[in-house]
């Protein structure tokens, strides 16, 4: 159902409960998700981005029962990813000559991605588009996180639209911020700035300073995904502020993968050692196959230093941390110190092909790890202990 959100703007997106994996498999959604869309009623009416494509002919019917799809004078597509430009071509079916205004290198993703001449109109970071009483500027956000992203602000009503910046994904039947658990807010919005944006934190850092340099009066930041941040837009900035710069907690974080407990034993060891030596430190350990591992990329964008563990495998290492050291690398974390262990039977590689894949995910490994014979006996248990204390005098 359609809601008004404020005097000229009425939110016409579609929560999407059933959600549970984004981009293919690379992201759960244990909480659903949304694909917000925006239609502006002034003296000309603009809608802002569309939903993802299973939901075309529901979004377009959904419009129509809003307003005769003939009133709609622009589209403005701040992102084109699917999830937001699915319905376009449906949409567009009805009225082909509707100008949509994107960047240029949206323009590209468009023709690309849907092989249509429609009447594109490329605009830049200062281009307005007066609607009537009010006015929307373009923003260009480069990387945050395509290259074609854009965010606008609406004057008259002191919106910004953000697109995918300041997201969640999170299904909700209330629409803003303050009408939820916080906590579940605040978790899938870091979720969704570690696993989507991390990657472009320098963007990040540097588009929030100029949003906040332009002094806009703002009584909204709309995303395109989740909630509208009505009461605490200052929160998402602050955190936004503090997750492009790499904040860290006093946090250290081991990943670990096990087939007989030999590993785990370790990690439960070397994590004991670590909380010795460092009380005020939160030390959690996390099977990497038994856990999400988008809920485990979380713990790592919180952590100053890791430790990833595995049994020595058909001489390489588990499936798991495989997947995970893949991400890690993707994310591009910086500061982070790092470090191996892992036990084996015979051959025993794991350990020093996990050092060096840290250090290709560009983590600062501070040793050579640790390596033991099968099941950890007492002595093995104070070895795994004392690395830990040593693994903590190093961070
Ligand atoms: Fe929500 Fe990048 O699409």
């Amino acid at each position: 159902m359609a809601k008004k959100i404020s005097e000229k703007v009425t939110w016409v997106g579609k929560i999407d409960w059933d959600l549970r994996h984004f981009h293919g498999d690379e992201l759960s959604t244990h909480h659903g998700s949304s694909y917000n869309s925006y239609l502006i009623r002034d003296e000309k009416v603009a809608l802002l981005d569309t939903v993802w494509l299973p939901y075309n002919q529901e979004f377009v019917e959904r419009l129509r029962q809003e307003i005769d799809l003939d009133k709609i004078d622009y589209i403005v597509m701040n992102h084109n990813e699917v999830d937001h430009s699915g319905a376009l071509p449906e949409l567009l079916s009805h009225r082909p000559d509707i100008p949509i205004y994107c960047t240029k290198k949206g323009e590209a993703i468009l023709r690309g991605q849907y092989h249509q001449d429609w009447n594109f109109v490329n605009v830049k970071t200062g281009d307005t588009l007066p609607l009537g009483e009010t006015t929307l500027t373009f923003i260009e956000a480069p990387m945050l996180h395509w290259p074609d992203t854009m965010f606008c602000y609406l004057s008259g009503e002191e919106i910004l639209f953000s697109n995918d910046g300041f997201g969640q994904h999170l299904a909700s039947e209330m629409l803003f911020d303050d009408e939820i658990d916080q906590d579940v807010l605040l978790y899938e919005a870091e979720k969704y700035y570690v696993n989507i944006i991390n990657p472009f934190n320098a963007m990040a850092a540097k588009k929030v300073k100029q949003i906040i340099e332009m002094n806009l009066p703002l009584k909204m930041i709309c995303p395109s995904h989740g909630v509208i941040w009505r009461k605490n837009y200052q929160t998402i900035i602050d955190k936004y502020l503090l997750w492009s710069a790499g904040g860290q907690a006093e946090q250290v974080t081991l990943i670990y993968d096990t087939m007989w407990k030999s590993t785990e034993k370790m990690a439960n060891a070397i994590a004991e050692g670590i909380r010795a030596t460092l009380p005020d430190t939160k030390v959690v350990t996390i099977c990497a196959s038994e856990n999400d591992k988008n809920d485990i990329l979380v713990e790592v964008g919180r952590s100053k230093a890791i430790l990833m563990g595995s049994p020595t495998i058909n001489n390489g290492f588990s499936y798991a941390i495989a997947g995970m050291l893949e991400m890690i690398k993707g994310l591009k974390f910086k500061g982070k110190k790092a470090a191996a262990f892992g036990s084996y039977g015979w051959s025993g590689e794991a350990v020093k092909q996990i050092s060096a894949a840290l250090a290709a995910a560009g983590l600062e490994v501070v040793d050579d790890g640790l390596s033991l014979l099968w099941m950890p006996d007492e002595d093995a248990i104070a070895r795994c202990r004392d690395y830990g204390q040593s693994f903590a005098a190093e961070i």
